[in-house]
């Protein structure tokens, strides 16, 4: 009996021992940008990238961990190999595309223009040319910031200032510190839903595609990009798409 107690015991710890040491993946992201990456009423970070980044993990027998860091940081985070991958509503582009490899697609955005409820004005143009100059709010190194200091800084047509979060830079609005904020279009509207006194003009820039981002080197893309592929094509992603965005 003594010696059955002990093997259940032995089998007991070696299942914990391994459980404990379940291997994890390591998904860097900056969590201010709902509804693909926030922070749950529990405090912990859920969201379309995180919730579709957890079910591939288990598909793959891992477990998910996610560091919330700045936006910025995630490419270099992800080249270097400090973590797994990137899911942070991430836009495919041609620059980035030199420095990670990509995932398949799995939504689209488009860049929207915030501003005060009050603005009478229809894009960007319409504050250049009446004001002479526009004050551009952005989330640092995203397309958001990308664009409008091609098309606004360098032109000479306005100042663009970069906040560490999307969250930030719409707290910045609010304070009368930038004209508008360009930012993709579905944390646009959780801003303009969360805080009164704004609206979203149309918008400014074409269709872009979200992916997760890997290094170029990386031992499990070919797993990962498999079971995302799987999941889009049974229709599990869609699904967790439409939890957070209703009536998608
Ligand atoms: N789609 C934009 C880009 O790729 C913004 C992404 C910002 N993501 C975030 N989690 N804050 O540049």
């Amino acid at each position: 009996m003594k010696k059955i107690i002990a093997m259940i015991l032995a089998a007991m710890l070696a299942f914990a021992g391994v459980s404990a040491v379940a291997e994890s993946l390591t998904m860097c992201t900056n969590v201010a940008f709902p509804p693909y990456e926030f922070y749950g009423d529990d405090g912990q970070p859920t969201g379309i990238d995180v919730e579709i980044a957890k079910a591939i993990a288990a598909k793959l027998g891992y477990e998910l961990e996610v560091v919330d860091i700045e936006f910025a940081q995630c490419i270099p985070g992800v080249q270097s190999g400090k973590y797994d991958f990137s899911a942070a509503g991430m836009t495919v582009t041609e620059e980035r595309k030199q420095m990670v490899q990509f995932t398949d697609t799995y939504a689209t955005g488009i860049q929207s223009v915030i501003v005060p409820e009050a603005c009478e004005f229809e894009g960007l143009d319409d504050f250049v040319e009446e004001n002479g100059s526009v004050k551009v709010g952005v989330q640092m190194a995203t397309t958001g910031d990308l664009y409008t200091t091609w098309d606004y800084e360098d032109e000479g047509k306005g100042t663009v200032e970069r906040y560490a979060s999307g969250a930030a830079a719409v707290q910045a609005l609010l304070a009368g510190k930038v004209d508008c904020v360009v930012i993709d279009n579905e944390p646009a509207k959780n801003f303009v839903s969360q805080n009164e006194g704004l609206k979203i003009l149309d918008t400014a820039y074409a269709e872009e595609e979200y992916a997760m981002a890997f290094a170029k080197d990386s031992p499990i893309y070919d797993d990962f990009n498999a079971a995302l592929a799987e999941l889009i094509e049974d229709g599990t992603v869609k699904g967790i798409i439409d939890t957070f965005i209703p009536a998608n």
